[in-house]
């Protein structure tokens, strides 16, 4: 070991899920580039990864066929009782689960390196931030935690003797039988797969998948699920939430977080271009906001990761150009394609398709294919240093304070481009009515229609009733300091099925007009469902855009909202004495809006 360890409680565990899973060795990681470099050659030469040639510092890792994204049905927040899960999540007791999980770990590491990752979550010296131990025996997930989050030595010295510190276990769930020759990419079926937390002891255990968010336990199961039940004991938020900096032609900065559900466009919103002249913006996260009431009584945001875990395709110069500078080096592409030449390729990326590439599978494929090159669930994770327009405070201890928040989600039909909120607690009802049809980041039917609440199914540690209810006590707290809320919706349809809002940089209209509206300088409707621009309210300068595709964007129609209301009440059925009462008001008022 590189270091002394003084954490008792450490030490303890370590050994004990050591004896459970019997690997054949066991490894402290010191977050070093050496460390990486060592762990990547291993990979290449046992054939689970490949250099690329054409990208410095780079490799591609191709998954099983079966472990390719988070798996929400073998998910489990586990309680005592069910009800303390609430009706969005998967719930075992936590007796029985143990008992479960227990059984396929014993003996799980066999014939393979037990690491032990101590990682931070969010920036050193910041209150806000937290420590993860990850214990995997997945060097890829090492690699990939290293880039994520803040690994290494100067995490045990923060933990010295008595520092608290979130347990994270993890196995692939493939034990090697002497002699047995390794997969490129072990993994355990579906049936044995198992993400559990257990929040009320701070604990994750995650078993049989390699993949991003069942694997790299500082994301999903620690910055989201466990976090949230601890911010809401301890009276701050974890949310599902990009941060960026919008800064005004007259130098006037705006912190923005936003929640949309997976792959609805996070990434490419945290590093936008603005296309409207004078106009900057810099990224601070791309997925988690860790927000806390400071002392002056504004809500400030950290980012708790240290590096984006994007998905690739449709991820272009013209999509997203500073995403495209991220992934230039130090790059850890899963599922994307090979090309002849060494490099990667997805589809969506700039430019014609190669003539041929291997596909994510290991097959040869070419624009005849029938299927795509790239997984649609295929990521890079990159270091966020390496964005050219990360935002010089993006790990300011003290993060930085939002003024606009914002929920959203894909929808074709009925909602408009944006919708400003009455006040904080019809913001509160946005939020907890939001509604997305699914995509690919979830195995799982895509395009179908789901609630999605602050885009926070999937990563709500606790009953989701008490964090809408939560959600309100935040802004008694905040007041009149609170955030403005808005919802946005890029993805509305013609009636012929064409998108009518060319998106990306073009966001940026939208967000100028959020900006003006806290000013008072902007106009806006009243509608049933909040104010909405007229079109002389936003800034359309330069914009190639049919009227009337300018009208049906901002059109409210309040035949197809009222339609809606069977399903938001079924929805809100499901939680029943949890569900807030002012919850249950917010729709009482809309339904008199609507007439
Ligand atoms: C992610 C997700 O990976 O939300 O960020 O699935
Ligand atoms: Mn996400």
């Amino acid at each position: 070991m590189a270091y002394t360890v003084k954490n008792e409680k450490l030490k303890q565990w370590v050994d004990g899920v050591a004896k459970m899973c019997q690997p054949d060795r066991v490894y402290w990681c010191t977050g070093t580039k050496r460390e990486y470099n060592r762990l990547m050659k291993q990979m290449v030469a046992s054939g689970a990864a490949i250099k690329l040639e054409k990208r410095a510092n780079s490799f591609l890792f191709r998954s099983d066929p079966s472990d390719v994204a988070r798996v929400e049905a073998r998910t489990y927040i586990s309680y005592p009782t069910r009800d303390q899960a609430g009706p969005t999540n998967n719930w075992i007791a936590t007796d029985e689960l143990k008992q479960i999980m227990t059984g396929l770990y014993n003996g799980c590491m066999r014939g393979r390196t037990m690491y032990v990752i101590p990682f931070m979550m969010g920036p050193f010296g910041s209150p806000m931030s937290r420590i993860g131990i990850e214990i995997t025996d997945s060097p890829y997930v090492v690699c990939n935690m290293h880039i994520m989050t803040r690994v290494g030595t100067r995490v045990i010295e923060e933990l010295g003797a008595d520092g608290e510190f979130i347990p994270c276990l993890h196995s692939v769930g493939a034990p090697l039988e002497p002699g047995q020759k390794d997969e490129p990419w072990p993994c355990a079926p579906m049936e044995q797969k198992y993400i559990s937390h257990f929040p009320d002891e701070n604990l994750i255990w995650s078993y049989g998948s390699g993949y991003g968010g069942n694997a790299l336990l500082g994301k999903k199961c620690l910055a989201l699920r466990i976090a949230s039940a601890m911010a809401k004991r301890e009276g701050w938020m974890a949310e599902h939430m990009l941060i960026l900096r919008l800064i005004s032609p007259v130098g006037k900065q705006y912190h923005i977080a936003a929640a949309f559900p997976s792959a609805c466009g996070k990434t490419n919103l945290a590093m936008i271009q603005p296309t409207i002249p004078g106009w900057k913006a810099e990224c601070i996260g791309d997925d988690i906001a860790w927000m806390k009431i400071g002392p002056d009584g504004r809500l400030y945001a950290i980012n708790p990761e240290s590096g984006f875990f994007g998905v690739a395709p449709g991820t272009s110069y013209s999509s997203n150009p500073m995403a495209m500078e991220s992934v230039k080096e130090n790059t850890i592409f899963t599922n994307c394609a090979l090309t002849d030449d060494g490099d990667i390729w997805w589809e969506g990326m700039d430019g014609p398709a190669p003539a041929h590439t291997i596909d994510w599978k290991g097959r040869d494929w070419t624009p005849q294919s029938t299927e795509p090159a790239a997984h649609p669930n295929a990521r890079f994770t990159a270091p966020a240093s390496q964005c050219p327009v990360i935002c010089s405070d993006w790990e300011k201890p003290e993060g930085v304070p939002i003024d606009i928040l914002i929920f959203g989600g894909r929808r074709a039909t009925v909602v408009p481009l944006v919708t400003e909120a009455f006040g904080w607690d019809h913001g509160v009802y946005m939020g907890a009515t939001a509604a997305s049809e699914t995509t690919a980041a979830n195995i799982g039917a895509v395009g179908n229609l789901r609630r999605d609440p602050f885009a926070m199914t999937p990563f709500c540690g606790y009953n989701m009733g008490d964090y809408f209810q939560h959600w309100f006590d935040m802004g008694d707290r905040l007041g009149n300091k609170a955030p403005r809320i808005f919802y946005v919706n890029w993805f509305r349809k013609s009636p012929t099925g064409k998108w009518l809002w060319p998106g990306f940089g073009e966001n940026s209209r939208v967000l100028k007009w959020m900006c003006e509206r806290l000013e008072g300088t902007a106009g806006a409707q009243k509608t049933a469902i909040g104010y909405v621009p007229n079109k002389e309210d936003l800034d359309l300068s330069g914009l190639t855009i049919p009227d009337e595709n300018i009208e049906e964007l901002l059109r409210v129609d309040n035949n197809a909202w009222r339609a809606e209301i069977p399903d938001v009440e079924a929805f809100f059925a499901k939680f029943g004495n949890r569900l807030p009462e002012r919850l249950r008001q917010q729709l009482a008022n809309l339904r008199e809006r609507l007439g």
